[in-house]
């Protein structure tokens, strides 16, 4: 417990064993100097508690890079609810209950939306017992509603830093382009790729989506990596670009909105050696959290968050040119601007 504690640059971890569901609320702290510690909640099943500890602390610093590439003032928090064993609908509701109040406790260091396994409804019972900390709340309840579409028109945007980059041209019609992961951020990004004629692959662990989109190919979980393409999309969970993945693959860059993407930071230069261009996820995938985050709690209009959101296609080809001119990987370049702009505002 020692090591995963000093292992980590951030600021807290709290954590608090819920008897009556048996799960561990585990809410990572990475920074709340440049503003109120915000991040979504993940609702999952977890082998370990350390690994659900290490789960939101790598989340929670996820944020605190997102937030500082967008400017947006507000620091990187994530919370995680480890389940170890299914729960009933009133004993996830219970569940949420107490999360809520225990959010209100904290007063505002924590403020959470929704990310996997958590949708707007349950932001809603959350909001409850847990107001005014809580975003992205369905519409008939005051909030902005959830943050996939956001998120996905920014994974969007950065496809088309990619295609400049790469292929000489923003547009993406004609593109092949394989989405893993048809959620809440996959099922919209899918509708702004089809808008430009990319030529749409998709691949789901519950293959049944397959019959949701009969128009595009199905690519099964087993073949998702070695299938040929132009831009890989990883939108499912992350750690999935690793030492045995990354020769498999086929494509010419990866964007995606996957949280944690890299299996480890030595990964970004696998990636580069193999000749593929890496957007790095937290520059990616910002969308949610800045366009709901703006909206709820800055007055945006849905206009001014989405021109807000399409900034990751100019942070993205800044951190292309970066990675270019210093030789170094995409990943370590959007890092080294993530510390200078922290420096900046420090
Ligand atoms: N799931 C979002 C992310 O990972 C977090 C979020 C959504 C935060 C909506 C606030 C509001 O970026």
């Amino acid at each position: 417990m020692k090591e995963i504690l000093t292992a980590w640059d951030g600021e807290a971890v709290l954590i608090r064993h819920d008897a009556q569901t048996g799960a561990v609320i585990i809410i990572g702290i990475h920074s709340s100097k440049f503003g109120p510690a915000t991040g979504g909640t993940r609702l999952m099943k977890y082998n370990t508690v350390e690994d659900a500890i290490q789960d939101a602390q790598k989340l929670s610093s996820g944020m605190t890079y997102k937030f500082a590439l967008a400017d947006f003032p507000r620091g990187g928090g994530k919370a995680v609810i480890a389940l170890s064993r299914d729960l009933l609908p009133e004993e996830r509701h219970g569940l949420l209950m107490r999360y809520g109040s225990w959010i209100r406790q904290l007063n505002g260091y924590y403020y959470t939306g929704p990310d996997v396994g958590t949708t707007p409804e349950d932001m809603d019972v959350i909001a409850t017992t847990g107001d005014p900390y809580v975003f992205s709340r369905t519409p008939a309840n005051g909030g902005a509603g959830g943050s996939g579409e956001a998120t996905g028109y920014g994974t969007y945007c950065g496809m088309k830093a990619v295609g400049a980059h790469l292929f000489g041209t923003r547009t993406l019609g004609g593109k092949k382009i394989l989405v893993q992961g048809i959620g809440s951020v996959g099922r919209p990004l899918l509708g702004y790729l089809k808008s430009e004629g990319a030529e749409i692959l998709i691949s789901d662990v519950d293959e049944r989506v397959a019959n949701d989109y009969p128009e595009y190919a199905f690519v099964t979980p087993a073949r998702v990596y070695q299938t040929p393409c132009d831009i890989f999309s990883p939108c499912a969970l992350g750690g999935i670009l690793n030492a045995d993945t990354i020769p498999q693959l086929r494509c010419k860059a990866v964007v995606g909105a996957a949280n944690n993407q890299l299996g480890t930071e030595a990964d970004a230069d696998f990636l580069a050696r193999q000749n593929i261009l890496y957007a790095p996820d937290f520059a990616c995938n910002i969308g949610g959290a800045l366009a709901i985050t703006g909206m709820e709690a800055m007055g945006w209009s849905k206009q001014v968050a989405f021109e807000q959101v399409s900034r990751v296609e100019q942070t993205l080809t800044t951190i292309f040119t970066l990675a270019d001119e210093q030789r170094i990987n995409t990943h370590v370049a959007a890092r080294n601007l993530v510390r200078e702009k922290l420096n900046r505002i420090q």
